[in-house]
């Protein structure tokens, strides 16, 4: 049997197949708008890869929009029909296990069959990442810290994943009010893995919990690069960056951001309209008149108030219409 990037036993076959699959996993860690093209090369080379269907349904759940379910019972049938069609050995079964369980309308399930490859092989990265991505909607603070700390010990410091670990160790000391240590398993997060946008961003919210807007953004100064690559997350972190020049009465920074960086386009995911809203909202209780801002973004959420498919979401994504 083949390996992937993180040593983790794999079914597929051809190199093609493998080398795109370690560049889903890898883009899937850092954020990257890249990664569905990865997994959809994957899908394309090797269309019994029961796995990648579990993981590319994963990922449209944690979008939290109710079209997308279809799109995720879709990729769920094709697990099974795969999963029948060759057979798949114990890791892969969980990951499938891992989507019926969401599918079936629970989480915690999924977090469960993530945390069972993760007792089998503790150095399998995607499925540390998908426990804390969704531990993070379900706001399970505890059990990021608790899942991360767990494998930490495993990791040989040329894993490949290990930066990455390190960044959502840093978002999991951060959430648990641990700021130091935080702080530092997210520069030692980029000094590993440049790229890892969610280390950075749990330094950024160090700086925020700790009200050092300075020291926020000397964080980010230079290292744009780091989350250049993103998809919408990207956008938060420019939101973040505002807050920090907020927090210092930069205003006109702040304004600069918002238009040029944090609704550069004019995006619907329900991250992104929370960024866009957070900050109006700030800027407003402030005395700054926004002007027009909040029509495009009360527009766009009236499409959006059915979604109903991740209480997350919906409680980020409701902007009353003025
Ligand atoms: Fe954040």
């Amino acid at each position: 049997m083949q390996s992937d990037i993180f040593g983790q036993p794999i079914s597929l076959t051809t190199p093609v197949a493998i080398e795109a699959w370690n560049e889903t996993m890898m883009g899937f860690l850092a954020h990257a708008a890249a990664t569905p093209r990865h997994l959809a090369t994957v899908l394309g080379e090797a269309p019994n890869f029961a796995m990648g269907y579990a993981v590319k349904g994963l990922f449209y759940l944690l979008l939290g929009r109710r079209e997308l379910l279809e799109t995720a019972r879709e990729a769920m049938d094709a697990a099974w029909v795969a999963k029948r069609r060759i057979g798949v050995d114990q890791r892969e079964v969980l990951y499938v296990d891992a989507l019926a369980a969401w599918m079936a309308g629970q989480p915690n399930g999924s977090i469960a069959a993530m945390e069972q490859v993760l007792d089998l092989y503790p150095q399998d990265t995607l499925a540390m990442k998908l426990s804390q991505a969704i531990r993070f909607v379900l706001g399970d603070a505890d059990g990021m810290r608790w899942s991360v700390e767990r494998v930490l010990p495993t990791y040989q410091p040329d894993h490949a994943g290990r930066g990455y670990l390190l960044g959502c160790y840093a978002f999991a000391l951060e959430e648990t009010g641990d700021y130091d240590r935080a702080r530092i398993a997210g520069r030692q997060a980029l000094w590993l893995a440049p790229n890892d946008a969610w280390g950075l961003h749990a330094v950024a919210h160090v700086h925020d919990m700790t009200c050092n807007a300075r020291a926020g953004l000397d964080w980010l100064a230079g290292r744009e690069a780091a989350w250049a690559h993103c998809n919408n997350f990207r956008y938060h972190v420019w939101w973040h960056k505002a807050l920090m020049h907020l927090d210092l009465c930069q205003i006109d920074e702040v304004i600069a951001l918002y238009d040029t960086e944090i609704r550069k386009d004019k995006t619907d995911d329900y991250r992104d309209i929370s960024n866009a809203t957070s900050l109006l909202v700030r800027l407003e209780l402030d005395g700054v008149d926004v002007g027009d801002r909040w029509e495009e973004l009360a527009d766009l959420s009236a499409d959006r108030t059915e979604d109903g498919c991740l209480i997350f979401a919906d409680l980020h994504s409701q902007t009353p219409r003025r």
